[in-house]
């Protein structure tokens, strides 16, 4: 049977960075189906609501969905729960992708656009597994009110059930063990119950199905400060959905740019994967074709690896970016002067 790539290209850049991952596609996997559908404020714009019940189905029919980056200014003042971000979350929750993979790794050809020193960074290759659909993005109670004081607030809540914790937990050994084997998790166990929680869940888990996994834990802003102080010494980092996002964009930077950061959003096996990549819809940049294709072209070759069953194909794109990047091609992000055209045309030259 066929497979189906479904496309969401979103808002801002992400339409743009999602071409050239399809020119790439097209290229490496011709026989995949490739769909596409709106999220994000181009589905507001179009349908009222950032992600609706028939691209969901879409979503969850597909083999693997590849996503570009939803919102933008255009958006900013519309009700909170028909955000453009929304769409992303929903599709999150509703693909129920509960483990994110981050990985970091330097290029040989960037390390000199990393704000750290080369030594610090050469030859790194962390992965950060983030739990995707619960933690304080989702936990209730939540909202903007007046207490019985009469006074005005705004709260969240984090909230984590111990089955939450156990599959995510599962996921970073496993990968760890393809691995260096070493899982560092991070919380705030000094501070918060919620981290207290996940510290003991993680702990008892390694003691059950652990076998071959180093565990270490860290807080959360020591982790913070490690990640730039000496980020070789991370294999992988286990965080949950608020740290995860924070430290992943840190993360993001010691590679040179947000530009190359790709993310893979898995759930339980023979459910479709959600791709996209860690950067967001960069107003700043949109529609002048300087976006930094990389970081979707690479989320490509994580839905090749992960969800579609296709090693070879992920080789090949991964090779194709390392050898474009040796060769000097580099988008205004990573310090040179080429367009996201350019920048692809240089990757399937590469091919
Ligand atoms: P951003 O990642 O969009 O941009 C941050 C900075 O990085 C900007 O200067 C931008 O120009 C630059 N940048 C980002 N991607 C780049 C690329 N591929 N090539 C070159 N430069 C790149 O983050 P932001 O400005 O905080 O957010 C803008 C909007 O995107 C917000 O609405 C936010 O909610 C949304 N967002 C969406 C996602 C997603 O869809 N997954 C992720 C993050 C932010
Ligand atoms: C990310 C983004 C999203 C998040 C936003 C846009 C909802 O920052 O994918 O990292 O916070 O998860
Ligand atoms: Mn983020």
């Amino acid at each position: 049977m066929t497979q189906t790539l479904l496309l969401l290209p979103g808002d801002g850049i992400g339409p743009e960075v999602t071409a050239a991952a399809q020119r790439i596609a097209e290229l490496v996997a011709p026989d995949v189906t490739i769909e596409s559908a709106l999220v994000g404020g181009a589905a507001i714009d179009a349908s009222d609501v950032p992600l609706t019940d028939e691209t969901l189905d879409r979503a969850k029919r597909a083999d693997a969905v590849l996503l570009g980056a939803v919102g933008g200014p255009k958006w900013a003042d519309v009700d909170r729960d028909k955000r453009p971000e929304m769409g992303l979350l929903g599709l999150r929750k509703g693909l129920d992708v509960f483990a994110n993979l981050r990985p970091a790794y330097c290029f040989e050809a960037l390390v000199d656009a990393s704000s750290l020193k080369r030594e610090r960074i050469e030859g790194l290759d962390l992965m950060i597994v983030r739990e995707l659909t619960s933690g304080v993005y989702f936990g209730q109670p939540r909202g903007i009110d007046t207490d019985e004081n009469g006074v005005r607030r705004g709260y969240d809540t984090s909230v984590y059930t111990a089955p939450e914790i156990e599959r995510v937990t599962r996921v970073a050994f496993e990968i760890a063990r393809g691995r260096d084997g070493r899982v560092c998790s991070v919380e705030k166990s000094n501070v918060m119950e919620s981290g207290l929680f996940w510290r003991q869940e993680v702990t008892a888990l390694h003691k059950t199905f652990g076998e071959g996994v180093e565990l270490s834990h860290m807080l959360a802003d020591a982790c913070a400060m490690e990640l730039v102080r000496n980020p070789k010494q991370f294999d992988v980092i286990l965080a949950d959905n608020l740290f995860g996002d924070l430290l992943s964009d840190e993360a993001a930077m010691l590679t040179g740019s947000i530009g190359m950061l790709p993310s893979a959003s898995l759930g339980i096996e023979g459910t479709p994967g959600l791709f996209e990549p860690v950067h967001g819809s960069a107003p700043d940049i949109a529609g002048q074709g300087l976006a930094n294709p990389c970081a979707a072209i690479l989320s490509l070759e994580m839905a090749l690896r992960w969800s579609l069953g296709r090693p070879d194909a992920a080789d090949r794109v991964m090779k194709a970016v390392a050898d474009a990047l040796k060769s000097g091609a580099k988008t205004r992000d990573l310090g040179g002067d080429m367009s996201t055209t350019a920048m692809t045309d240089a990757i399937i030259d590469c091919l």
